[in-house]
């Protein structure tokens, strides 16, 4: 049975189901899940550390740097979640070895937040000598000092949608059509407006996962630095952005359920907000282009086009395609948590 002809079943036996169960099925069941079984980084889309080798490197640079402005502890967690491919953490550590030296290389024990079984075949080859512990959550890192980064991982948290229906608000569902097809729908449930509703917002979606990684952060009682980057609006909450994509192309959401990726827009206003509120350290959002150029990616690309003069168009553009705000630059965004204490970090 299919994990479509699964999803009807379960849905023919106990109604619909909010699109965040739909997103969690799709993206994870262990038979048929996006993520846990075929997932297409390269195929379905790109991510930045895949279009230039720059945004890893710079990554790695500022690990260094905020390692230091930690107090340069004996041992750091390196902790990355959502690896894909690894390739942004092959690049990170490259350059923070270089910067960091044997001091940086004898701290730092990798840990990387993977779920998937065939994904962590793909990053234990990419990072072998890194020699990587593996986990699949945030919660079980072990404690101490930690610096996080994760590309592309808000954007997979699973997301409840909620409508406005007159003077009140309804839950969007995922029940059957007439032709026992997966279709949108409404719950019959009234609800309350979610927190931080604007009085105009005619669509909400709201990624419990993000309330989720608060309380892990918070919970920490070492130093720690988890730096974001995604998509999604500066501070007012995403509409409507459920999106599916197979083969580079936009498919609807409920077409290839497991077959396809789905992603929704983060809402950094409300991550921030909440950050705040919980007591952490909060810099940015800050557009991505202007991360890049802070942390240094005008240098780095000379350098790497002085080293191969052959290659600098396609090096130029790659790094121009991350930057440039009509192009990634301004769509994605950083944002940098912090335990209470630490000086603010590099590039926000
Ligand atoms: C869009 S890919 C980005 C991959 C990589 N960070 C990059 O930039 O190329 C999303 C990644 O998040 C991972 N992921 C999705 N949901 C996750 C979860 N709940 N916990 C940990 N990783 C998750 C996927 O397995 C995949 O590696």
């Amino acid at each position: 049975m299919t994990l479509k002809d699964r999803l009807i079943r379960l849905i023919e036996t106990g109604g619909p189901i909010p699109v965040s169960t739909y997103m969690q099925l799709c993206l994870h069941d262990t038979a048929e899940g996006y993520y846990a079984t075929r997932p297409g980084i390269g195929r379905d889309f790109i991510t930045a550390p895949e279009i230039s080798q720059v945004f890893g490197e710079l990554i790695g640079l500022w690990l260094v740097h905020e390692w230091r402005a930690m107090g340069s502890p004996g041992e750091v967690r390196l902790v990355e979640i959502g690896p894909g491919r690894g390739t942004l953490m092959r690049d990170a550590l490259r350059l923070a070895m270089v910067a960091g030296g044997d001091d940086f290389a004898n701290a730092m024990r990798l840990t990387l937040v993977e779920p998937a079984p065939a994904m962590r075949d793909v990053q234990r080859a990419e990072l072998s000598s890194a020699e990587p512990d593996f986990v699949s959550t945030l919660a079980e890192v072990p404690a101490g000092p930690m610096l996080l980064v994760a590309n592309e991982y808000l954007d997979c948290l699973p997301a409840r949608q909620f409508h406005k229906d007159g003077d009140t608000w309804r839950e969007c569902v995922i029940g059957l059509d007439e032709a026992g097809g997966l279709a949108f729908g409404l719950a019959a449930d009234e609800q309350a407006a979610p927190e931080g509703t604007a009085a105009t917002a005619a669509v909400v979606e709201v990624q419990i996962g993000l309330d989720l990684i608060l309380a892990d952060l918070v919970s920490r009682a070492d130093p720690f630095r988890a730096l974001f980057v995604d998509y999604g609006p500066m501070d007012a909450a995403p509409g409507d952005s459920l999106r599916s994509f197979r083969d580079g192309q936009q498919v609807h959401p409920l077409h290839l359920p497991g077959e396809s990726d789905l992603t929704v827009d983060v809402d950094f206003g409300r991550f921030a907000r909440l950050a705040g509120k919980a007591g952490l350290q909060v810099a940015g959002p800050t557009p991505q282009g202007m991360l890049l150029m802070s942390l240094g990616a005008q240098a780095r690309l000379n350098q790497l086009i002085e080293a191969n003069p052959d290659g600098a168009e396609a090096l130029y553009e790659s790094v121009k395609r991350l930057i440039d705000p009509a192009e990634l630059g301004e769509r994605f965004k950083a944002i940098c948590l912090s335990s209470p204490g630490l000086p603010a970090p590099a590039g926000f």
